[in-house]
């Protein structure tokens, strides 16, 4: 049978968008990965019909892409013949076919739907034959996939599964950008790094941020997040809604504006940002997620969206701008780290200001394991410098 239809070469692996790390950034020892929930795997929005992107999720070689009726598919970038990436064949816009031998596969579902070498002597059914598939789902201009279980198997019934995470909007009209970091260290470090109260003053000096000499004492107010808020087997905690840092000058903008900061499993950290001026509701929410990309290394995506002055052109290319400065100050930070980390070396979490991250390891044995309690049994107040 030949090859009727017009077939596009795969693309090879997309670069990351703004913050590129240093080539020679070596990891750190692996974590555990908390398997069975939904990753952003990579932008969706860029992807066109008929195009197909490369990446790594939760140490799986992956292949996206969306099929001429705007269909997004992701597989394991694996043929199941004989395990030639299917990235090094061809797409249609219909179906993935496989370099080796041609196999074809409508990738959506991963089902074969040609085995080229087949004759009538033979009584295989390609279509019970399977590839990896994965469920994925657009929201905010990413492509969500939900990694099942190791050995777990397909996922028969997609309804089941939790609900795919998404960024707050307050109005209809806002704007958004997105940045994203290669980060050379394991995805705990990764996520407490995120929740870390006490590295601001240094990792992020800047004159349009804050000064070290700022520092002073905070008290602030947790409460448990339970396995139900966000639809679904994501226990966690949220800073409650306070008046944020006074000495930071970007929130001086708004009038008095209320921030709330949940951290949810896997890897979610929502921040919004809520202000009345003048009877008009003004408001600034971000979704930062730190997702494996193997077991010793992770990346960071942080979408922001407000409608702040969303009129005013050039607004997203400035928030790109200083968003890529402060993450890419993170970046370099956990390079070093990873230098440290390369030793195994035993390390220590303090109270008050590491206390987020006990309740992090503690959530995340707590999914692992299916045993143990909320580590926040009532509300609790942290006191901390920064
Ligand atoms: S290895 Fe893919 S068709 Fe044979
Ligand atoms: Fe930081």
């Amino acid at each position: 049978m030949g090859v009727t239809r017009k077939m596009k070469p795969i693309a090879a692996g997309r670069a990351p968008e703004l913050v590129q790390m240093d080539a020679a950034a070596k990891p750190g020892p692996p974590a555990e990965m908390i398997f069975g929930d939904w990753y952003p795997a990579l932008r969706a929005d860029g992807l066109k019909r008929g195009d197909t992107a490369t990446t790594t999720l939760l140490g799986f070689a992956m292949l996206l892409g969306r099929k001429a009726d705007g269909a997004l598919f992701a597989m394991r970038d694996l043929c199941p013949h004989r395990g030639i990436p299917l990235s090094a064949g061809w797409f249609d816009g219909e179906t993935v076919m496989c370099k080796y031998h041609g196999w074809r596969f409508e990738p959506c579902s991963g089902r074969c739907e040609e085995i080229p070498s087949l004759t009538s002597h033979d009584h295989l059914e390609p279509t019970k034959i399977y590839a990896n598939s994965f469920p994925v789902r657009e929201a905010d201009g990413y492509a969500w996939v939900y990694v099942p279980p190791v050995g777990a198997g397909r996922v028969m019934n997609e309804s089941a599964l939790p609900v795919v995470p998404e960024l707050p909007k307050f109005t209809e009209r806002y704007r958004t950008a997105h940045l994203q970091a290669e980060l050379p260290c394991n995805v705990d470090h990764g996520i407490i790094g995120l929740m870390d109260p006490a590295h601001g003053p240094f990792v992020h000096q800047a004159w349009w941020w804050r000064s070290a000499g700022s520092i002073h004492e905070k008290t602030k107010k947790f409460e448990p997040i339970d396995d139900n808020e966000h639809g679904g087997f994501g226990a966690g905690f949220r800073m409650s809604p306070h008046a944020p840092s006074s000495n930071s000058a970007p929130y001086k903008l708004l009038g008095k504006p209320v921030t709330t900061i949940d951290f949810v499993l896997p890897n979610r950290r929502y921040e919004t940002i809520v202000a009345e001026k003048n009877g008009r509701k003004l408001w600034f929410a971000s979704l930062t997620t730190v997702t494996p990309v193997t077991a010793s290394t992770c990346r960071i995506d942080v979408l922001g969206a407000w409608n702040i002055g969303y009129w005013v052109p050039g607004v997203p290319s400035l928030v790109r701008y200083f968003g890529a400065k402060f993450v890419g100050q993170d970046q370099q930070t956990i390079v070093e780290q990873a230098r440290g980390l390369r030793s195994n070396p035993g390390l220590m979490l303090i109270d008050d200001a590491d206390k987020p991250a006990k309740w992090y390891f503690a959530l995340k044995q707590r999914r692992l394991t299916g045993k143990g309690e909320h580590p926040l049994s009532e509300p609790v107040e942290l006191h901390w410098r920064s």
